[in-house]
């Protein structure tokens, strides 16, 4: 198993398969110079970033156990001091808020978010020795209305809030986090398995809406991904500044960058109302309005 150089600084990267962000990520911190531990729960995918000289550990954030398991393992190897924490690991969920269910709901929040609550726990010790730093992936799902995405803009609007208080919990340890407000990126993301509607859904009538919706992410604006963790490491990898200097000059607290990032952040800025506005266009809206206004059993109850 490859070791970390003396003085070289450690990083390790979850869910790290070929074609997704986190693959890229560790390539990007190979290339920097840092020794980077690539995770992923089907280790096997990692053998070409076993070629090049990272370590690989098999790692599954949903399972306790290998979580436990990770941690002692990566320990040997980078004898316990950890300088960074990518927390990319994280599943899609595509689904109208009233076809849901909620075991498939409590599975998205186990990789999204208790995951990540997960990481962090098991390796502050490796964190706090290193006073390292956290990089949670976030969404910019979780500031703007994702059509048909309520249970994943929730599982990412939770990472955010999250990750600033826990920002303030470890600035006594010089623990500090990073999330990235990710825009469209391309991945692995729209060849997971897609949830289809039910027969009974009251979306029957904008099915095709809601099948452009499912790869919404690969195909708007959507950056490659390489180019995405080159900016990701780069900034991560900035000098400290205090106070708002930080985001201007230094590590962002908040990364926003991926496709469209520019201007949901402007939105966001300017105010909510303007991001609600840009959605309802974005999402087809009227379309979907008149198409199911148009359904007989919807007419019939007016
Ligand atoms: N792509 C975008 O446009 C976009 C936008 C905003 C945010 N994001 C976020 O970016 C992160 C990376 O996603 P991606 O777009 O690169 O998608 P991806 O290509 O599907 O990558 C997701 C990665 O997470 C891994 N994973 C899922 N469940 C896991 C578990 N229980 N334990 C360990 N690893 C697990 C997957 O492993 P398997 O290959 O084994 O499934 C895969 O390696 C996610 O947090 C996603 O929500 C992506």
């Amino acid at each position: 198993m490859a070791r970390p150089k003396p003085g070289q600084k450690t990083v390790l990267v979850t869910g790290c398969t070929p074609g997704g962000i986190g693959h890229s990520i560790c390539l990007e911190y190979h290339r920097r110079g840092l020794h980077v531990i690539a995770t992923a729960r089907r280790p096997e995918v990692l053998s070409e970033l076993a070629e090049l000289g990272m370590s690989t550990v098999a790692l599954d954030v949903t399972d306790a156990e290998s979580i436990k398991r990770a941690h002692d393992e990566i320990a040997e190897i980078n004898g316990g001091k950890l300088d960074i924490l990518v927390n990319n690991a994280g599943r899609t969920h595509t689904h109208p808020a009233l076809d849901i269910s909620l075991p498939d709901v409590r599975a998205t929040f186990e990789t999204n978010v208790f995951s990540i609550m997960a990481m962090v726990q098991a390796f502050i010790d490796q964190l706090i020795t290193a006073r390292g730093l956290i990089i949670n992936i976030s969404s910019l799902s979780s500031i703007s209305p994702y059509l048909f995405g309520s249970v994943y803009c929730a599982s990412k609007a939770a990472v955010c809030a999250y990750s600033r208080t826990l920002r303030l919990e470890l600035a006594p340890f010089g623990v500090r986090v990073m999330v990235s407000m990710t825009g469209t990126v391309k991945s692995n993301t729209a060849s997971q398995g897609h949830r289809t509607l039910p027969e009974n859904s009251l979306y029957q009538r904008v099915k095709h809406i809601f099948e452009w919706r499912l790869v919404f992410s690969q195909n708007n604006d959507t950056m490659d991904t390489t180019t995405f963790a080159k900016r990701l490491v780069a900034d991560s990898l900035r000098p400290e500044r205090p106070g708002w200097l930080r985001s201007l000059f230094g590590r962002p607290d908040w990364f926003w960058y991926g496709g469209l990032a520019r201007s949901a952040w402007f939105g966001h800025t300017l105010g909510e109302w303007v991001v609600d506005l840009g959605s309802w266009n974005k999402f087809r809206m009227p379309e979907i309005i008149k198409l199911i206004g148009e359904d007989p059993a919807q007419k019939k109850r007016k």
